[in-house]
């Protein structure tokens, strides 16, 4: 089955063709950076209108790539939420309607459950049951994958997701926006002991997390002066620090020995090497996607669309609906 899956919902406009016999065939992505750049954020309007121009063409770019005609699409996979709700509606009605044309089924896909399910995209691949830590722009969350639409939430950020917090700390350095990748690469250049942040919520019992007291702490080293580089080195390695905390009292728990880094976040080498490290010196082991993977994109979406609609899932109507706000514990598979 070739499945095309569709990406709108937020910054990034993006469509991939994924076959279930022979794999990746396209991953087209568009960035929409340079658009949001200068209002310091994502416009939700701007990033609307923009996905509207770009899916025609990323479409065409897409059956380039792979070597294919329109008709030997045979499924259609797209973002339904969780994310902002005209972006995702732009996406939900190219879907649609190229559902209509080609005559095929289409399933709305859960964008986290793309993001936590990216690393069956490569090889080796995990074996349920895993821990995830999904890492991105808007959410923190330590999941418990039990197996396809088997998701149990067992610890999340009670305020900023660490890609908010990397931006939002960039910013105050002055990296632009998203700046997540460019912090990252200024703290290669820094000292990791520089400055004292402490590690949040780990003095306390359970798997939540909270990040926005370090954002005020760079705020405060960058007031008081100390190199940009050693700030971002410090903020860094407590975001790893705290992580790793929380990783390990997740694996104790549930008793899991694989680890899934999925999110944007999941892009940041320092994170990747430590969780290789702690995972390999626990005899489990740690999967994650090649950053471009990581980052938003459609191959996700057309892989979980190919999961589902193999089980016999499709929309049933063709009027569509879009979830700005969904949590992933309602994705049970039916049955
Ligand atoms: O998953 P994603 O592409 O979009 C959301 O669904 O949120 O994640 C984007 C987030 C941004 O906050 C960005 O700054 C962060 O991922 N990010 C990074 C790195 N690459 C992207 N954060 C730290 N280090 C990186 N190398
Ligand atoms: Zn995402």
């Amino acid at each position: 089955m070739r499945v095309l899956g569709i990406e709108t919902s937020c910054d990034e406009t993006a469509i991939a063709i994924y076959d279930t016999e022979r794999g990746l065939l396209a991953n087209q992505i568009h960035s929409q950076t340079e658009v949001h750049a200068r209002f310091g954020g994502v416009v939700p309007e701007l990033a609307a209108r923009d996905h509207v121009r770009k899916l025609p063409i990323l479409l065409r770019a897409a059956l380039t790539e792979a070597q294919i005609s329109r008709g030997e699409i045979d499924a259609i996979g797209y973002t339904q939420g969780p994310g902002l709700q005209g972006a995702l509606m732009t996406g939900a009605a190219f879907a649609k309607g190229l559902s209509l044309a080609l005559n095929c089924p289409a399933l709305g896909v859960h964008h986290l459950e793309g993001h936590v399910l990216a690393p069956f995209l490569m090889q080796p691949r995990p074996t349920y049951p895993f821990l995830a830590l999904l890492v991105s722009g808007g959410h923190t969350q330590l999941i418990g994958v039990e197996r396809l639409g088997g998701y149990t939430l067992l610890g999340e950020s009670i305020d900023d997701a660490v890609g908010e917090a990397f931006d939002k700390s960039a910013k105050l350095m002055g990296l632009g926006y998203p700046g997540g990748a460019a912090l990252s690469a200024l703290a290669q250049q820094g000292r990791t002991d520089a400055v004292h942040f402490t590690r949040p919520m780990v003095d306390r019992p359970g798997l939540d997390l909270s990040f926005s007291g370090l954002k005020t702490a760079v705020s405060l080293a960058v007031a008081h002066g100390y190199p940009h580089a050693d700030v971002a080195a410090s903020f860094e390695q407590a975001v790893i620090d705290t992580l790793v905390i929380k990783i390990k009292r997740a694996l104790e728990q549930t008793g899991y020995t694989q680890l899934v880094l999925a999110g944007g976040v999941a892009a940041n080498q320092p994170l990747r090497a430590r969780l290789k490290i702690l995972m390999e010196a626990r005899g489990g082991t740690v999967f994650y996607p090649p950053p471009i993977l990581c980052t938003d994109n459609a191959a996700m979406i057309a892989l979980v669309a190919a999961m589902r609609l193999g089980q016999g899932e499709r929309d049933a109507t063709m009027g569509f609906e879009v979830f700005p706000r969904w949590p992933l514990s309602a994705m049970a598979v039916p049955n």
